[in-house]
């Protein structure tokens, strides 16, 4: 990823980079229509897709995060995405598990509080792999949805405190027919939960 990163960078080419954990729907396209209207024509837009381990807590849904790779293939295909970085968990932390693997991103303010209550090691997890993939991916832009509020902001402080020279572009929230923000996740919802989630 980086050898072609440094490749495009020396052709002139403006990155733009939309990092997701898969299962992408309308929202992640409009991020994406986002990053090729700033990067232009010439630029490349690159999606990541990794479900971070390092930002689920053990009681968390890691394992049943859903997953569809040949659907988000196809959804990136139909947004003219130039580059999918699907990296595997071993490359991006190798010898977590053994411990081998030692070295975490910290956000210590704007973590606290809110979601930060309730998850208290999801944004140390979110801020690492965000680092990881700036540093994998190189990109001038980055392109995050306002629907993770705390996350956006966190990113942006974290971006500024480690002088990553990257512009962070925080995109509106895309809502389905009934108001409700898309998300991931909306798929584990019962039908009555899905109805009861516009409240
Ligand atoms: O918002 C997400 O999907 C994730 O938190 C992110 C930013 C891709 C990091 O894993």
């Amino acid at each position: 990823m980086q050898r072609a990163s440094i490749a495009w960078r020396s052709e002139g080419r403006a990155i733009a980079l939309i990092p997701t954990m898969g299962y992408l729907h309308p929202g992640h396209a409009g991020l994406i229509r986002r990053a090729r209207s700033l990067v232009g024509r010439r630029g490349i837009v690159v999606v990541s897709i990794f479900v971070n381990p390092t930002q689920f807590a053990p009681s968390e849904d890691l394992a049943k995060y859903p997953r569809d790779l040949s659907r988000d293939r196809r959804l990136c295909q139909d947004n003219s995405v130039d580059a999918l970085f699907l990296p595997s968990e071993e490359s991006m932390y190798p010898g977590r598990i053994t411990g081998a693997y030692s070295t975490y991103v910290t956000e210590t303010c704007i973590s606290q509080g809110m979601e930060g209550t309730s998850r208290p090691t999801h944004f140390q997890g979110v801020t690492t792999v965000v680092a990881k993939l700036f540093n994998c991916v190189l990109p001038h832009i980055s392109v995050f949805g306002e629907k993770d509020f705390q996350q956006a902001a966190v990113i942006k402080r974290m971006t500024a405190d480690l002088n990553f020279p990257i512009k962070i572009v925080i995109a509106p929230t895309t809502r389905e027919a009934d108001g409700l923000a898309m998300s991931s996740r909306n798929s584990y919802l019962s039908e009555d939960q899905r109805r009861a989630a516009t409240c």
